[in-house]
């Protein structure tokens, strides 16, 4: 009867990652930010993104507080719950490298298995990892949300670095000391890489 299944062929015409970095004029990836509270993740993450949309390369920032409003205001802070937190937002992270975009995250991730699983669902070259490194005494010296304060005084249970831990990364890609590095030098050098990696 008329046409007929035989004679009808998929064509596979879908918009591919390739094709919308091509669009784009640049690659995509990760940049991953790990550090303790008050170590200055998301503030890196903003400025590296500011400095990225002036050179006209398509961005997005994820970050802790805000995605705990939305996706993953269903967790909490334990372990199991940190790990489910960052689960999520690796594969989130992964749909946005797919859609061309350069995803900026700024999350603790305090366990370096979990950060290790985001790695593994991205390509090798996609998982850029920045280790905002400062010392607590520093961080709890900020305490820009005064959580530290309330983490000592037992009001905040499980409290990275002071009632929880924060395992540092071996490897990171890049590793960014913002106790004595200014946010401009940070800046400078996670721009240097992604122009190194040939993302940008
Ligand atoms: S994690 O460990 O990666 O799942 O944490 P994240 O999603 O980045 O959320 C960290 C922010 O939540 C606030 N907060 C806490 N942090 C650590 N431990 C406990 N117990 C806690 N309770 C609330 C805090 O504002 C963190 O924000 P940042 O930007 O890191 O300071």
């Amino acid at each position: 009867s008329g046409v007929g299944a035989k004679n009808i062929f998929w064509h596979d015409t879908a918009v591919t990652k390739a094709d919308r970095q091509q669009l784009n004029n640049h690659k995509s990836c990760t940049v991953w930010f790990t550090g303790l509270s008050g170590s200055g993740k998301s503030t890196l993450a903003n400025a590296v993104a500011k400095r990225l949309h002036e050179l006209e390369v398509r961005t997005y920032v994820l970050d802790g507080d805000n995605i705990r409003h939305g996706l993953n205001k269903d967790l909490g802070f334990s372990p199991e719950a940190r790990t489910e937190n960052i689960r999520r937002i690796g594969e989130v992270a992964k749909l946005f490298v797919d859609s061309g975009v350069i995803v900026l995250t700024a999350f603790i991730s305090p366990y370096r298995e979990d950060r290790q699983l985001v790695r593994n669902l991205l390509e090798e070259q996609e998982f850029i990892e920045v280790y905002t490194k400062c010392t607590l005494d520093e961080c709890e010296k900020r305490d820009p949300k005064g959580l530290y304060k309330k983490a000592r005084s037992g009001v905040i249970k499980e409290f990275t670095g002071i009632s929880a831990p924060y395992e540092e990364p071996d490897h990171p890609e890049i590793i960014v000391q913002t106790d004595t590095q200014t946010i401009e030098q940070s800046v400078e050098k996670i721009i240097q890489q992604l122009k190194e990696q040939g993302i940008i």
